[in-house]
């Protein structure tokens, strides 16, 4: 609706351009929002206030020719001007009632394909795989995810990738350690965490083992075969364990997906050779580096962006200028997204800054960091364990779910154990997701089980337990919300109104989160929606309407809430239940 009012009252600028009441040269940055006060319209735009001194009249003068001038326009009832010259608009609501008929009749909710449809990189999770995955890629992972999961509801073509770091020289040490301890191989490596610190002591500890690391190295770089069979189990090993927490997590991401930085081996020799060639290389202290005069540091020095090792090794940023070339020539991206931790932010300006000179990437494509701040303990400092440890996934997992199991059991005694169980799994793992998806991407945010377990505000458990009340509305009238239903949508009531209106701005919603990479977005909108439907529900009788025409109506905005919130969970990735 407010793109909508936005190409109105565009039309009526133009039109007061063309009688020259404005002057031609303006490029207004036209602003819709929703009217706080219903009672004084749905939308208001301050457009006369902000155009008033180019144009040289009084704000209310202006806003009665803009007014004037808007065309007539079957979803605008009313059109009042207000205040210092707000322009009010008042909604039609039979026109926003037929727009909801609509939409229950549409898979998509009445969502239109976005325009125009491109080809979307979506470069997310990419856990370092020496390593257990730990609390730092659940962002990414999750965030990434629900992003992905818009843009192809929206009908983008979206190719996921799983950058994993699963190169470099921590490999020789892992694999000089596997070589001395088949035995790990054979358990799966069932504790990476802790293989890994073994093997980093005895690199420490003995000089023999350390130069034994140093060779696997050059063995694996130079494609000795031995060598790169071990390290492929080793990738295949630790991968499965990521596997696992993708599924544990419903996140949806194969070993497809994963094209993880040794895929860009054979690439790196002609990055730099391209560099080369475009004069962008500068030897400093042996290393080859790019410098760009966008970046200084604060004492005005500039920054290397460094591509190569005086030893004639290839760096993280090598292998993600190949991952952009890559990504433009071989995938033909419209538009690549990358959901890394935000202090990696300087690294991605300066690698799609250097990509753009060397030829990678051409203008139209968009390369966008989408940077996101840290979990934070209770503490407000990065989340540890108690003995100062990296937070392992699995065990976060695990404690949010017997924690939502004590929780579910408390209230509901007398559910059986397998689904007390399934319950406590989707409020567990759907409470740290949402938890994580409804904080703004790029600030900072402090892991709380007890907040995001709460049934009360902003959480999971109260979006979850919001839908099973519009489920339970069907499943007593032995009925499912996905049922084709009678009759049609009236909005007497004003909080049916509202209701409405909120169920419009389902489409809004999930574009602007396309554009911005922001689930938060999202996560308000359903926490709003379910509030609304709360007091339409103590308001508006549905059962006991006494017309038919009443309950049937009522019906269907239920069912069209209940829609809306199921299919806005599933797009964060949040699996809902039918009762709890
Ligand atoms: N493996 C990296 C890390 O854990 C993240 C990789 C992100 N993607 C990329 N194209 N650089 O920090």
């Amino acid at each position: 609706m407010k793109d909508h009012i936005r190409q109105l009252v565009q039309s009526a600028l133009a039109q007061l351009v063309t009688e020259g009441t404005l002057p031609a040269d303006l490029q207004p940055n036209i602003q819709v929002e929703n009217a706080r006060d219903r009672a004084h319209g749905d939308f208001a735009s301050n457009i006369a206030m902000m155009l008033a001194k180019p144009a040289g009249m009084k704000p209310r003068d202006l806003a009665e020719k803009i007014v004037a001038a808007l065309p007539h326009d079957a979803q605008i009832s009313k059109v009042e001007i207000a205040g210092p010259g707000f322009i009010n608009l008042y909604q039609n609501h039979d026109a926003l009632a037929r727009r909801l008929d609509a939409a229950l009749n549409d898979a998509k909710l009445g969502v239109p394909a976005a325009r125009p449809l491109q080809k979307i990189v979506v470069d997310l999770s990419s856990p370092n795989l020496a390593k257990e995955m730990h609390v730092g890629h659940l962002r990414s992972t999750i965030i990434g995810d629900a992003v992905a999961r818009v843009l192809e509801f929206l009908g983008h073509d979206v190719i996921r990738q799983n950058h994993v770091g699963d190169w470099g020289t921590q490999f020789g040490m892992l694999l000089a350690y596997l070589e001395e301890n088949p035995a790990a191989q054979q358990q799966g490596l069932a504790d990476l965490e802790g293989f890994y610190r073994a093997a980093k002591q005895r690199f420490d500890d003995s000089e023999a083992f350390a130069t034994r690391a140093r060779e696997r190295v050059v063995q694996l770089q130079a494609g000795d075969e031995t060598c790169l069979n071990l390290w492929r189990s080793f990738n295949t090993i630790s991968l499965s364990h990521c596997q696992a927490v993708y599924d544990r997590l419903g996140v949806k991401l194969s070993m497809a997906d994963v094209r993880g930085e040794s895929a860009y081996n054979d690439d790196l020799p002609g990055i730099i050779a391209t560099l080369k060639d475009k004069g962008l290389l500068t030897e400093d202290q042996g290393a080859q580096c790019v410098f760009m005069d966008a970046f200084k540091n604060s004492e005005d020095q500039p920054l290397p962006l460094i591509v190569q090792k005086a030893d004639g090794g290839y760096l993280y940023a090598t292998t993600d200028l190949a991952a952009v070339r890559y990504r433009h020539t071989q995938l033909k991206a419209d538009r690549v997204l990358y959901f890394v931790d935000q202090r990696q932010a300087l690294h991605f300006q300066m690698a799609f800054a250097a990509a753009r000179l060397a030829g990678f990437a051409d203008d139209a494509m968009q390369l966008e960091h989408m940077g996101f701040g840290t979990m934070n303990g209770a503490d407000g400092r990065p989340f540890k364990t108690r003995d100062g440890g990296t937070v392992k996934l699995v065990d976060l997992l695990d404690e949010a779910e017997q924690r939502a199991y004590a929780l579910v059991k408390e209230k509901n005694p007398q559910l059986d154990e397998a689904e007390l169980r399934q319950i406590a799994r989707a409020v567990g793992i759907g409470a740290v997701k949402y938890a994580d998806l409804s904080k703004h991407r790029t600030s900072d945010y402090s892991f709380n089980f007890e907040l995001m377990l709460s049934f009360e505000g902003n959480t999971a458990p109260y979006l979850l337990y919001a839908y099973t009340r519009v489920a339970s509305v069907f499943r007593r009238l032995e009925q499912s919300m996905d049922d084709t239903l009678p009759g049609q949508i009236l909005l007497a009531e004003s909080a049916e109104q509202e209701l409405a209106a909120a169920l419009a701005r389902f489409s809004e919603v999930l574009n602007a989160l396309a554009d911005k990479g922001t689930p938060h977005i999202l996560c308000t909108y359903l926490y709003e929606l379910a509030g609304l439907f709360s007091s339409f529900y103590e308001n508006c009788p549905i059962l006991s309407a006494e017309q038919a025409d009443t309950r049937n109506s009522r019906l269907r905005l239920a069912a069209l809430t209940g829609r809306t919130l199921r299919r806005g969970l599933d797009l964060l990735g949040i699996h809902t239940l039918e009762r709890m």
